[in-house]
């Protein structure tokens, strides 16, 4: 068997003894990482030089800590971002809500679309929106400093600068400029029950951000208050989507109501087939 294959069947053995979910693509996205190529190019790779720095990103990973923070790079739709301490690792659950996003703005019958990305993190949805749809705004907002820090990373590397604005602030209260002229917001915000702490796997509880995570008892403090973010903000007929928890999806339309103008309210689910993100429109004048 070939030196380094022999190294990554090891590797998968000792991450699996740890816990770890998936650690057969650990230990090979790890051996990627090493040797700098792709997943699907390990077999090209001779022998290993690297055994000292490979067993080292190992070790780390056994430990769980995410590896994305090991490898410093998440994959997200067509995008290679940044990522590290201090910010929410891009999930793979939320490339199907934005796939929704950019279906909705290139039906829609407007030239340059005003988004806004409620939460950014990475700013892995603000900038698969302005690639994804070429001549679209997009405002990237987010609360918390050190994780703004690597969207605008991300932003400036992106190649789509100029149709991205980063702003500091909180969204209950962010973009008031725009007040019922934008055609879609979209927020992935935190939506983990505080009830639920001794459930969540450590790579999330002790390396994503606390302000990415809890959002009260139910876990529906954020969705609640954008409810009246997205009415402020959004243009009649202009769509929001918002990501949730498992299990959510039976309680949140409820808090889009008719009577407050939302239109449309319905459940979309990911690829594992569990309700996921909520999608919805305002009322037309
Ligand atoms: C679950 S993470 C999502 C990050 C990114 N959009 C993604 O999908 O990978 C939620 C983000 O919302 C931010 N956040 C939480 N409360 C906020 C608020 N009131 N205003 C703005 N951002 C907030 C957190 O700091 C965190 O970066």
């Amino acid at each position: 068997m070939n030196f380094l294959l022999d190294e990554v069947a090891r590797a998968t053995l000792r991450l699996a003894e740890a816990g770890v979910p998936s650690p057969r693509t650990d230990a090979e996205e790890l051996a990627a990482f090493v040797h700098g190529v792709r997943r699907g190019e390990l077999h090209e790779v001779a022998d290993s030089d690297f055994d000292a720095l490979y067993w080292e990103c190992v070790a780390r990973r056994a430990a769980r800590e995410p590896l994305q923070h090991i490898t410093g790079r998440a994959y997200f739709r067509y995008l290679e971002l940044q990522v590290g301490p201090g910010v929410f690792v891009p999930r793979p659950e939320t490339e199907i809500m934005v796939g929704w996003a950019i279906d909705t703005l290139r039906a829609m019958d407007v030239a340059d679309p005003l988004v806004a990305d409620l939460g950014t993190g990475s700013g892995a949805i603000a900038i698969s929106i302005a690639q994804e749809v070429p001549r679209s705004r997009v405002h990237a907002v987010e609360l918390d400093a050190e994780a703004l820090n690597w969207a605008k990373r991300n932003i400036d590397a992106s190649g789509h600068a100029d149709r991205i604005t980063a702003h500091q602030a909180d969204m209950r209260s962010a973009l008031a400029e725009f007040d019922g002229r934008l055609d879609l917001v979209i927020c992935n915000p935190p939506y983990v029950p505080t009830a639920e702490a001794g459930q969540i796997p450590p790579e999330v509880v002790q390396h994503d951000p606390a302000p990415a995570l809890w959002a009260g008892a139910d876990g529906l403090d954020a969705i609640r208050d954008l409810e009246a973010v997205g009415r402020r903000l959004l243009r009649p007929g202009g769509a929001m989507a918002i990501e949730h928890g498992d299990g959510q999806g039976i309680d949140i339309p409820r808090l889009f109501p008719e009577e407050r103008g939302w239109r449309d309210v319905r459940n979309r689910k990911d690829l594992a087939h569990r309700d996921r993100f909520v999608v919805m429109r305002r009322a037309e004048d």
